[in-house]
């Protein structure tokens, strides 16, 4: 969310006639775009700014704002500490930028982290300068009403607002025009996804015939209101893709019930044996947070029993941090000492691993449609892209290229990544009719 949140006040910036710059010293306004969503995304930022500080004494006109979650939460902070900090920008308050800067060559500090009802920047075309070409970030719908116990998103992110159908459609016209080849359509909540009759499986549905050879992804769904007819949908258009991040955030029904998440293990699971009988071969990741308030040891076993139940293709682990503001830190207590935190995480990172490995060997043999996606991090000889079941695949260049769909036969693996051969350039269609003749 953050970096399509980037493209917006890029766009925002470009049409002032501002220019990106690559390095640092090189710029006369730097943004920090923020996260507040644990502790240490904001330990990050701190450090970030420092880091600039040195700058802004060589560079007397030098702006430093941040952008974002954090910016909302502790804007008083952030202006007064050293003075670090010219400008403080709130994620609804984007298109206030150009104003706020001219503030700042006024001499004053400028903030603005109002949250909007309505803003979902709609009609701003992003300017993508941090993906790779082929995938891009679109953003369908800003903030959450969930509140969840344990989660700041509620509060730095505001109220939730459904981006209209017709601007997103547009959008994705237009990727298509522009050669992307793969979409993720994001939201904190995307489910919730409402434009008058037109919900997230209608959404889903029409992005997915914008164009048969781009793959549409999208995160995060709530396991709360998942809707079935969405998974038809996905097993019947082949450009939707077979992967579902779903996020679990713990095995057991008491801390389910104290992170105020609406469903309990069994229906979580039931969910899940849902997803694989609709969409025969669907991956699933998930999200898990370990060690939140008075979680005992027979709770954390309940969460590693879960996942490994499931077993997840993929999963992001985090030991809980208390945010100011959250249900979890006004109502409980921050009671499970941090070694117990660290060593569940472990626990469930390395189950999750074996599990992982055990999955990717079971790809050996099989072959997937890969969408290149780059060079490889190892080699400049090889390509890395992801099969529609979202896996990491790594593959001899030859003479394929970023952006092309390839045909790959899996020969290798880590519990992180796939080694594949390549067999030929392929497309949606020709890769699907050739696996019905096999
Ligand atoms: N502490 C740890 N993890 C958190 N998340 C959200 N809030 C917290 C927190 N306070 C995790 C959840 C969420 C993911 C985006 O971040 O698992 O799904
Ligand atoms: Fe946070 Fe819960 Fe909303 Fe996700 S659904 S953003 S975890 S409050």
């Amino acid at each position: 969310m953050n970096f399509s949140d980037t493209e917006i006040v890029n766009s925002i910036l470009t049409e002032e006639g501002m220019e990106p710059v690559q390095e640092a010293e090189n710029a006369d306004v730097i943004f920090l775009n923020t996260c507040s969503i644990r502790e240490n995304a904001e330990t990050k930022v701190w450090n970030r700014l420092k880091e600039f500080r040195s700058l802004k004494k060589e560079k007397d006109d030098l702006t430093v704002g941040v952008l974002g979650c954090m910016a909302e939460r502790i804007r008083d902070k952030i202006i007064d500490k050293e003075g670090l900090v010219d400008m403080v920008v709130g994620p609804d308050a984007y298109r206030d930028i150009p104003k706020l800067l001219s503030e700042v060559e006024d001499g004053r500090k400028a903030v603005n982290v109002l949250l909007s009802l309505e803003e979902t920047y709609a009609d701003i075309k992003p300017v993508r300068t941090t993906g790779n070409g082929v995938s891009a970030f679109v953003t369908i719908m800003r903030g959450c009403d969930n509140m969840c116990a344990f989660c700041v998103v509620p509060f730095t992110r505001g109220r939730e607002r459904s981006r209209p159908m017709g601007s997103i459609l547009d959008e994705l016209k237009q990727l298509s025009e522009q050669g992307y080849k793969e979409v993720t359509l994001l939201g904190q909540n995307v489910n919730s996804y409402l434009d008058g009759d037109n919900d997230f499986t209608k959404l889903m549905y029409e992005a997915s015939q914008v164009d048969p050879e781009m793959r549409i992804r999208f995160s995060s769904p709530h396991p709360k209101d998942f809707p079935e007819e969405l998974l038809h949908v996905i097993a019947e258009q082949s450009n939707l893709c077979n992967y579902i991040h779903i996020p679990a955030q713990s095995g057991n029904n008491e801390v389910l019930e104290r992170m105020r998440r609406p469903y309990t293990r069994e229906q979580y699971l039931d969910l899940i044996d849902t997803m694989r009988e609709i969409i025969p071969g669907v991956t699933l990741s998930t999200d898990i947070i370990t060690g939140f308030c008075d979680e005992t040891e027979e709770e954390h076993e309940d969460t590693m029993s879960l996942m490994a139940k499931v077993k997840y293709d993929l999963a992001y682990m985090f030991a809980y941090s208390e945010r100011g503001r959250t249900l979890a830190q006004r109502k409980y207590e921050d009671n499970v000492p941090e070694e117990v935190k660290k060593r569940r995480l472990s626990e469930i990172i390395e189950q999750q691993m074996n599990i992982q490995e055990e999955l990717n060997k079971k790809e050996i043999g099989k072959k997937h449609l890969v969408l290149a996606e780059g060079t490889s991090k190892r080699s400049d000889e090889q390509l890395c892209g992801r099969t529609d079941t979202n896996k990491m695949v790594v593959f001899d260049r030859e003479d394929y290229n970023k952006g092309d769909y390839v045909e790959v036969v899996i020969n290798d693996c880590t519990s992180a990544t796939l080694m594949g051969e390549a067999i030929k350039k392929s497309s949606i269609e020709e890769f699907n009719s050739d696996m019905v003749t096999a």
